[in-house]
């Protein structure tokens, strides 16, 4: 088992971490993406953290169909708990993770039995003596700068390795500020990775197999966070009027705002993003 290096994580990272840490403890599951729904949905059908899970389980079976036949070393970056590296080693694949938070660490090995080498590191920190066959960005594009990524993955492997993305992306470049906001422009991206050497492959909008998990999240924020912060609150101003004013002011000036707009998420995500995975190969030397 490789030794993890240790690394001073940012303080945006460790915000997403928190972020992080919380949908796992929602989900309890070994991924941290957002699943493909397979079948969609009906309308009016109730969404559950169970069909989140089957629909998790079949994400990585997608992201399994876009990976070559000859590949078979694979880098998982922002590897999270471990469920794709876990599904990903069961089919043969040798797989190593990557990750800047130690949580994850530890349930990363947990989840994959001690089998699969986890280096504790950002992405642009990374670097190694030898080559992957395939480096797999599920989710964890949108925290790494576009050139960062692009560069890194292109020093990472051989002429002809391939490069597996999957996330969601800006396809409206004004979409500027909020939720989805960190996710890249989806051009800048495709810039970025055509500068570094990498040619499109295969190509597929899954958007609308993705968006039952912002319908789940936003139903489940409504119904279990906001009827519990209204209970506290009401036991505050009963309790401890003063708090409670006090609560008050601090939920208008920081909460109202964010809240608002987690609420409208399906709507922000379906007028300004979309979720593509994308394979690219690194051009063979000629
Ligand atoms: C939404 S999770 C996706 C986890 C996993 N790939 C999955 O599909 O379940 C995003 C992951 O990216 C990681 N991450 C965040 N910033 C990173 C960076 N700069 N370099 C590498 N990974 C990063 C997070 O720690 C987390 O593991």
């Amino acid at each position: 088992m490789l030794k993890p290096k240790s690394s001073k994580i940012p303080k945006p990272t460790r915000y997403q971490n928190a972020a992080i840490d919380y949908y796992i403890g929602l989900t309890n599951s070994s991924y941290l993406h957002y699943g493909y729904w397979e079948p969609l949905p009906t309308h009016g059908e109730e969404l559950t953290l169970t069909r989140l899970r089957v629909a998790q389980e079949s994400y990585t079976a997608k992201l399994l169909s876009f990976i070559p036949e000859d590949i078979k070393t694979v880098l998982d970056v922002g590897c999270g708990i471990g469920g794709n590296a876990a599904y990903l080693c069961s089919r043969g694949f040798s797989v190593e993770g990557l990750a800047p938070d130690a949580l994850q660490q530890e349930r990363f090995f947990q989840n994959t039995n001690g089998q699969v080498p986890f280096y504790l590191t950002r992405f642009e920190d990374f670097n190694k003596s030898y080559s992957y066959d395939l480096i797999l960005f599920s989710e964890s594009s949108q925290y790494i700068a576009a050139l960062d990524l692009a560069q890194g993955a292109a020093r990472l492997l051989d002429s002809g390795g391939y490069l597996l993305l999957a996330d969601m992306m800006r396809f409206d470049a004004e979409y500027q500020e909020g939720i989805f906001s960190n996710c890249h422009i989806a051009s800048e991206l495709q810039i970025a990775l055509k500068k570094s050497g990498f040619n499109l492959i295969k190509t597929e909008d899954i958007s609308t197999h993705i968006a039952p998990t912002i319908d789940l999240c936003v139903d489940n924020f409504r119904t279990f966070g906001l009827t519990t912060v209204k209970y506290i609150a009401d036991v505050v101003a009963i309790a401890v009027p003063p708090l409670h004013a006090l609560g008050r002011l601090a939920f208008k000036r920081w909460l109202e705002k964010p809240i608002t707009e987690g609420l409208t998420a399906r709507v922000i995500f379906e007028s300004h993003l979309r979720y593509e995975i994308q394979l690219w190969q690194l051009s063979k030397k000629v």
